[in-house]
């Protein structure tokens, strides 16, 4: 909405909804864990608050406080019979997949460190991350977070990229490659793909110590120990170097976990170990390559994530920005295509 259409009324209005939107997150988050939306949902033309309170067995108190700030903010709504009923926002929050992850990430990881976003703006250290546990970023305490934290990381982790790697793959076995670099394998789900789905491919996985012994685990549980291995890496480090070989080098939603320099630097040890025949592929959520507003929205809302969470000096990029990185770090781009999925994009770069 442009600025002249909006009523003064209504800015104050989105303005208050801001000043108390944590307030209707954790409304949102009661409403889930007491089971209100679900019994909501589940009641035939909605339900009075004495039979939600009955049926869920919360105090009339607590359904009631939770369902007037659930009113006003169009999660749920009165209807004739002064019944509550599912809102369409209400029934996403509720049930749409994406939000879940979404809301689930943003409760389990995020929402006490949010608090130091400030400081880690201004120290450009990710000052939340201590709420969580002692460690430089987030990265190094992936393998050590509790069950529930460690679902929702890697939900919402995966949920951003699996659905992709099946038209990924195709993009990637067009080349017939015989060994692939997974840079950044995370649980090893990437390399395990490309091994189901090509009988001869290879694939070294790099990452962290931490998160490589978990992919090697992965990757043994599947059956694929004769075809998946590891190189330790801390990319962080003074000099990190990875073997030379690789037919591809992928790296999936890799790069954002660094900061502009950082990405120079990383590709520039891949640019050494590459001939020229090898192909280093990026895939990325881009924030100029998306579609709907929404999926932008949600870009740049995660990129507070990396500021405050995750590292403190990375965020989800702009490919017109990586076209500069690329080109630094002595690559050129041979082929961008930009119809991954609904929202992912690969550039292929090669030594120059
Ligand atoms: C967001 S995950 C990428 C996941 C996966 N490639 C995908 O597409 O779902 C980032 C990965 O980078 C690794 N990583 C982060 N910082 C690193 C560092 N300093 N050195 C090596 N690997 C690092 C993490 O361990 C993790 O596996």
């Amino acid at each position: 909405m442009s600025k002249k259409t909006m009523r003064a009324v209504e800015a104050l209005q989105e303005a208050q909804k801001i000043a108390f939107a944590p307030y209707i997150f954790q409304a949102t988050i009661s409403l889930r864990k007491l089971g209100i939306m679900d019994f909501i949902f589940n009641s035939k033309n909605g339900a009075t608050l004495k039979e939600i309170a009955l049926g869920t067995s919360v105090s009339e108190y607590g359904v009631g406080v939770l369902l007037e700030i659930a009113e006003s903010s169009d999660i749920v709504l009165i209807n004739k019979d002064s019944k509550y009923e599912l809102t369409k926002i209400g029934y996403f929050l509720a049930f749409d997949n994406t939000v879940n992850v979404n809301i689930n990430f943003n409760n389990d990881i995020c929402y006490k460190g949010l608090y130091h976003l400030n400081d880690s703006i201004l120290n450009g250290k990710a000052e939340g991350l201590k709420e969580l546990g002692n460690w430089d970023t987030i990265y190094e305490g992936l393998s050590k977070l509790t069950p529930q934290q460690n679902k929702s990381w890697f939900e919402f982790d995966h949920y951003y990229s699996d659905y992709v790697f099946k038209d990924a793959l195709e993009v990637v076995f067009k080349r017939n490659p015989k060994l692939i670099f997974d840079v950044g394998a995370n649980t090893g789900k990437f390399a395990i793909t490309c091994c189901e789905f090509n009988e001869d491919v290879k694939v070294k996985m790099v990452d962290l110590s931490g998160q490589l012994n978990v992919a090697l685990a992965n990757a043994k549980k599947n059956g694929f120990e004769n075809r998946i291995e590891g190189h330790e890496i801390d990319w962080l480090s003074e000099n990190p170097q990875i073997p030379t070989g690789a037919d591809i080098i992928w790296m999936s939603q890799f790069l954002d976990c660094f900061s502009k320099d950082e990405i120079v630097k990383i590709l520039s040890v891949c640019a050494n170990s590459m001939d020229k025949n090898s192909e280093l592929f990026i895939m990325e959520t881009f924030t100029d390559r998306q579609k709907f507003d929404n999926a932008k929205f949600i870009l740049e809302a995660t990129s507070l994530y990396f500021t405050t969470m995750a590292n403190g000096n990375s965020k989800m990029y702009k490919a017109s920005e990586f076209m500069t990185l690329i080109d630094k770090a002595g690559l050129y781009l041979v082929e961008d295509i930009n119809q991954i999925g609904e929202n992912h994009t690969i550039l292929i770069c090669k030594k120059k």
